[in-house]
């Protein structure tokens, strides 16, 4: 097993109804400023819920940050948080939500005048944030009960970390994302998925803890995905994918294992240049970079055709290619497409997405480095 540090404070407050121990956790006498998105909080009355619980307190409202969550619509955030003395952040939605409230966090305190720095590498150089408190309304990216965020800048998806950033608090209460539309939850699957098989499909390192956990994360979600998406208010089912989604992205699988984060980063730039969804943006990268990639992570990819997939039949070449083709039809099970031309996009695009990969430096990719630009454009081309 490699070295680690495991250091995670966010406090989870799961179940229903529960939104009214908001008024313990938030610190008495802060001004708080609510963060949300393009409104399915209203609509669907998880805000009202929450001012509910909030109410005597001084609290503002800002609105509008958009899937993909972009720098200028946060910097605005930042400008009220310095304008009205703001010392509390409430993130009330999905992961574009909480990461954007993570960035305002942080850029409220950056000291200099070029806070876009703290997404390129800049994050450790902030030393203090303001709190913020999370309540989730999409199980997916496990941005509740980390310290990353991701946001769109000049064009780009530009990741940025900090401890700072982690949550104090994030409220996880399945009955909020009983509206969320199918296509939202089976993304959020796919994406609880990937970061679990980014965090174990690499090489061995006789992570038993990290492997076994793994194994149950992902048979778990294939044992729940289509069912969530088919029977939405079905609580056990909802509580498990809200919960699995946690743990895929919380530290707790991926400390001293290696990982592996090109699905990721070159799904970035698909969602970048063609505003595919995270999730979908997964869905086409991973089976193309796992066939690709095979030698390198064969031991891995045995084991998780046996264990996960029980394949336990054929040779080392048969078992990895069935438990990559199950791996797709899983997302096609999901309504969830994995070719770059099911989404519109075609060969002209693929330079476009190299370029970006190059213009961010992303030229020695996975575990071992060795997606350099030429292997990542062998993988998207494979996907085509
Ligand atoms: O904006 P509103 O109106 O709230 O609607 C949202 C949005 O349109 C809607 N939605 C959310 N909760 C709902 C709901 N609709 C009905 N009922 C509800 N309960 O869903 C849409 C998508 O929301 P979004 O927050 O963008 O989705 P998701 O949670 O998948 O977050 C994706 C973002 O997270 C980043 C991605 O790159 C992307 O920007 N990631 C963050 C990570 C992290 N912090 O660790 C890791 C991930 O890998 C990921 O990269
Ligand atoms: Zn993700």
């Amino acid at each position: 097993m490699l070295n680690f540090d495991f250091y995670n404070p966010t406090h989870i407050v799961f179940g229903k109804e529960r939104l009214n121990e908001l008024d313990k956790l938030v610190p008495q006498n802060a001004k708080v400023l609510i963060t949300y998105g393009g409104g399915s909080v209203k609509k669907f009355g998880t805000l009202p819920k929450v001012t509910e619980a909030l109410k005597g307190r001084e609290v503002l409202e800002f609105g509008g940050i958009e899937p993909n969550p972009r720098f200028e619509t946060l910097m605005n955030a930042v400008d009220v948080v310095k304008k009205e003395n703001i010392d509390f952040l409430l993130a009330v939605g999905g992961g574009s939500v909480m990461d954007g409230t993570k960035f305002i966090a942080l850029a409220a305190n950056y000291k200099g005048n070029d806070p876009e720095k703290i997404l390129m590498g800049g994050a450790g150089t902030v030393e203090e944030a303001v709190p913020l408190g999370t309540v989730v309304t999409l199980p997916a990216t496990g941005s509740e009960m980390n310290m990353g965020g991701v946001v769109t800048y000049n064009g780009g998806k530009l990741v940025f970390m900090s401890p700072l950033a982690f949550p104090k608090f994030s409220f996880l209460d399945p009955t909020l994302t009983y509206s969320l539309p199918k296509k939202q939850v089976a993304n959020g699957v796919v994406d609880a998925f990937v970061h679990t098989t980014e965090q174990y499909l690499t090489f061995p390192v006789d992570g038993r803890f990290q492997d076994r956990t793994a194994e149950g994360i992902l048979q778990s979600l294939i044992e729940i995905g289509r069912k969530t998406m088919d029977e939405p208010e079905d609580y056990d089912t909802r509580a498990n994918l809200v919960w699995n989604a946690t743990m895929a992205l919380n530290g707790v699988i991926g400390s001293g294992v290696p990982q592996d984060w090109a699905t990721h980063m070159l799904g970035h730039e698909i969602t970048a240049f063609y505003g595919v969804d995270h999730g979908q943006s997964l869905a086409i990268v991973l089976p193309s970079l796992l066939r690709l990639r095979k030698e390198g992570k064969k031991a891995k990819l045995i084991q998780y055709a046996e264990r996960v997939w029980n394949i336990t039949t054929g040779t080392d070449d048969e078992k990895m290619e069935q438990a990559i083709t199950k791996t797709e039809e899983f997302f096609n099970s999901l309504d969830v497409k994995t070719k770059l031309s099911d989404y519109g996009i075609d060969a002209s695009g693929i330079d476009l997405m190299i370029g970006g990969l190059e213009a961010k430096g992303l030229k020695a990719l996975s575990e071992t480095r060795d997606i350099t630009l030429d292997v990542s454009r062998q993988i998207y081309e494979a996907a085509l």
